[in-house]
């Protein structure tokens, strides 16, 4: 297992020759060490299939059940710009419309009332230029803020919701009624505090509708302004794909967007979330996992 670590920037790493299916406890002790420091690993030509990304996601926890009942399983969301007859999707249309969600800074799940852990994306077929994904530190985005705008940020509630980013770009078609009654506007403080390495970060991104007292346009004005500056060099890491690369990043302190490629190209990702930590209604129990296989 060879480790890349990029000079001048504070998140993302790079692992090369490792066999994933067969990772030592020991080994993978380290890859986790990794990606708490890092909070973003491309595994390169990891080429690993479905069953065994899916084995390799769940030893950083539990999955999320996915959102939506296309995919054959529960622990996978595609992002597929082919939809189910094999055919590339317009970009105008309800697939099209979808993926565009994507190229605005986020963190996975963040419309849910646990965000997402990690996220763990496995490219299949990747198109012949662009699709690159690029990621941002938000614990270094915290901390090259002043003080006193520290002090007005501190103690801000924002509501995200689904309903609200995807409504805004058009690409809500794709979820049925009742799967978005499922998905009820929740709210995340803005500054946040690792679980894991008690280190703070900012928690923004596009599911943001506004912050509890504030008016929508005042609300939309500051989560433009702190994501610009937040996601500026050299917070940013940027991926750009060969099939079967994996990456995996810590939604809890990291976002992340896609950047567009010719439309008319194939692009196919599959990708595994593992679910926030405590009580959480979209974590995989046991028997689901069980069922889901047979
Ligand atoms: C994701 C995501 C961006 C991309 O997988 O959650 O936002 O580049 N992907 O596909
Ligand atoms: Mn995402």
């Amino acid at each position: 297992m060879d480790i890349f670590i990029p000079k001048n920037l504070s998140i993302g790493a790079v692992v090369e020759n490792i066999a994933i299916p067969s990772l030592s406890d020991t080994d993978f002790a380290r890859i986790y060490a990794l990606f708490l420091d890092r909070s973003v690993v491309i595994f390169k030509h990891a080429n690993i299939d479905q069953e065994e990304h899916i084995r390799f996601s769940r030893r950083f926890g539990r999955l999320e059940r996915t959102l939506s009942k296309r995919t054959s399983r529960p622990e996978i969301s595609l992002l597929s710009n082919v939809n189910k007859d094999g055919d590339v999707a317009k970009t105008d249309d309800t697939l099209g419309l979808f993926l565009k969600g994507n190229r605005a800074w986020h963190s996975d799940s963040s419309f849910k009332v646990v965000g997402a852990k990690a996220s763990m994306l496995r490219a299949l077929e990747v198109p012949s230029e662009g699709g690159d994904t690029e990621w941002a530190d938000m614990k270094a985005a915290w901390l090259a803020l002043d003080e006193k705008t520290q002090e007005s940020l501190e103690d801000l509630v924002a509501v995200h919701s689904y309903g609200y980013s995807q409504g805004l770009i058009g690409g809500i078609a794709l979820l049925k009624a009742s799967e978005l009654e499922d998905l009820p506007p929740v709210q995340h403080p803005i500054v946040r505090v690792h679980p894991e390495t008690g280190e703070k970060s900012l928690y923004i991104g596009r599911h943001i509708s506004h912050i509890l007292g504030m008016s929508e346009e005042k609300s939309q004005e500051l989560i433009s302004e702190l994501t610009e500056a937040a996601c500026q060099s050299p917070r940013i890491f940027r991926h750009q794909w060969n099939e079967g690369d994996i990456a995996l990043w810590d939604n809890r302190c990291v976002l992340h967007r896609g950047h567009p490629w010719p439309f008319e190209e194939r692009r196919v990702m599959r990708r595994t979330t593992i679910a926030g930590e405590g009580e959480n209604p979209w974590a995989m129990e046991d028997s689901e996992e069980a069922a889901s296989i047979s």
